[in-house]
């Protein structure tokens, strides 16, 4: 049965927003070992966390990016190894913030709205098996603390899902 989310009030500073539904993400993935119904969780729970712009997973299917779960506006279906934020992640198997995605070369721009975003790679045996893609409307929404606390979620989604 569905677990009913506690959202966290939207005057909160990101780390109490963490420290609320981190929980409810780990109980969320440790009853599940289907990636795609994790991804899917845990997209929306990130939607409903913050209001981010667009939250959501690209698979890596040989040389391509393919979308995945995802909560928010319209994507792009495949990106090429390399290109754009997510393709970058995939090659250099690190997280990236982007501040400005206006100042970042080769930027896929899916949604005019999107003003700065943050992706973080899924590794399993050493490979990105997929990349979590997080969009903001504003500028400079993303920090470590982001990075760490998404890192982490994406760590025990390949933990806990049949990769
Ligand atoms: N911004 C991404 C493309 C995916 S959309 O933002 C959903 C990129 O440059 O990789």
């Amino acid at each position: 049965m569905a677990k009913e989310l506690i959202i966290p009030g939207q005057d909160l500073i990101k780390e109490e927003k963490y420290r609320i539904l981190m929980p409810q993400i780990h109980s969320l993935l440790v009853d599940e070992n289907d990636m795609i119904a994790n991804m899917a969780n845990v997209a929306a729970v990130l939607k409903a966390g913050f209001n981010f712009l667009w939250v959501g997973f690209y698979i890596a299917r040989d040389k391509q990016l393919v979308l995945g779960p995802y909560q928010g506006p319209v994507a792009c279906t495949r990106i090429e190894k390399g290109k754009g934020v997510c393709g970058t992640v995939w090659l250099n198997k690190n997280s990236i913030i982007v501040p400005d995605v206006s100042q970042f070369s080769g930027h896929i721009a899916c949604s005019t709205d999107s003003k700065s975003e943050i992706v973080i790679p899924g590794i399993s045996k050493k490979k990105v098996i997929f990349v979590l893609d997080i969009d903001s409307a504003e500028l400079n929404t993303f920090n470590e603390s982001d990075r760490k606390h998404l890192e982490i979620i994406v760590g025990k989604l390949v933990q806990y899902s049949d990769c």
